[in-house]
């Protein structure tokens, strides 16, 4: 796929990059730098022919197992069975966060975004991740629930908080390991 972890030198047409949402393209241009040496997120970028196609920026998260309610509890089921009886003692399992995700708008509705949570689910699914993780979250623009849906995400609560415009979601990261 020739994802790369950002070196924003390395990277051409950074400027150009637009997915139609100002927040995430400002955040490509202007700080995914500055959130990868501070240590705050891991930017990866999807480059064809010479093209920023996409990008995502991944950072630490967890889901506490206390106090679930039943969707999130669903959601978590498998890994707490697999786990076995009383897995949980820690009161939390570890995950990791889509914190953004943009395509290119000009790659848009081609599968290139599906394509790019897939990559990195199995990035983090694969035996050679260099942590425990078995958990993906996003906080999913309203606007783009059904694209997680159709990836296998679901919500981590019944209920959204009022006025929130994003919610969050999960998907179990086992299923993405070979
Ligand atoms: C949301 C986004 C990442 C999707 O990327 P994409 O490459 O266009 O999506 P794909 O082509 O892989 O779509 C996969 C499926 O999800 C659907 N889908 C994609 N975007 C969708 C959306 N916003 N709402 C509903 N369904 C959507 C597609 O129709 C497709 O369905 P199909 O398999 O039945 O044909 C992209 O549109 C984007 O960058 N949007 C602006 C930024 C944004 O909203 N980021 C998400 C922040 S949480």
């Amino acid at each position: 796929m020739g994802l790369r972890l950002l070196r924003l030198g390395d990277v051409p047409a950074l400027a150009e990059f637009t997915c139609g949402d100002v927040d995430l393209d400002e955040f490509l241009r202007e700080d995914a730098w500055a959130y990868h040496e501070e240590m705050f997120a891991q930017t990866w970028i999807w480059e064809e022919d010479q093209l920023v196609v996409g990008y995502v920026s991944m950072v630490n998260d967890r889901i506490a197992t206390d106090n679930l309610d039943s969707t999130k509890r669903d959601s978590i089921r498998l890994c707490r069975e697999e786990l076995g009886k009383n897995p949980m003692s820690s009161g939390q399992i570890p995950a990791v966060k889509l914190a953004r995700l943009a395509i290119n708008s000009r790659f848009k509705g081609q599968g290139r975004g599906s394509a790019l949570v897939v990559e990195m689910a199995a990035l983090f699914a694969s035996r050679e991740n260099r942590t425990g993780c078995r958990l993906m979250t996003v906080d999913a623009y309203l606007s783009a629930l059904a694209f997680y849906e159709k990836l296998g995400f679901r919500p981590q609560a019944v209920k959204l908080k009022p006025g929130s415009e994003t919610i969050p979601m999960v998907i179990d990261l086992k299923r993405f390991r070979t």
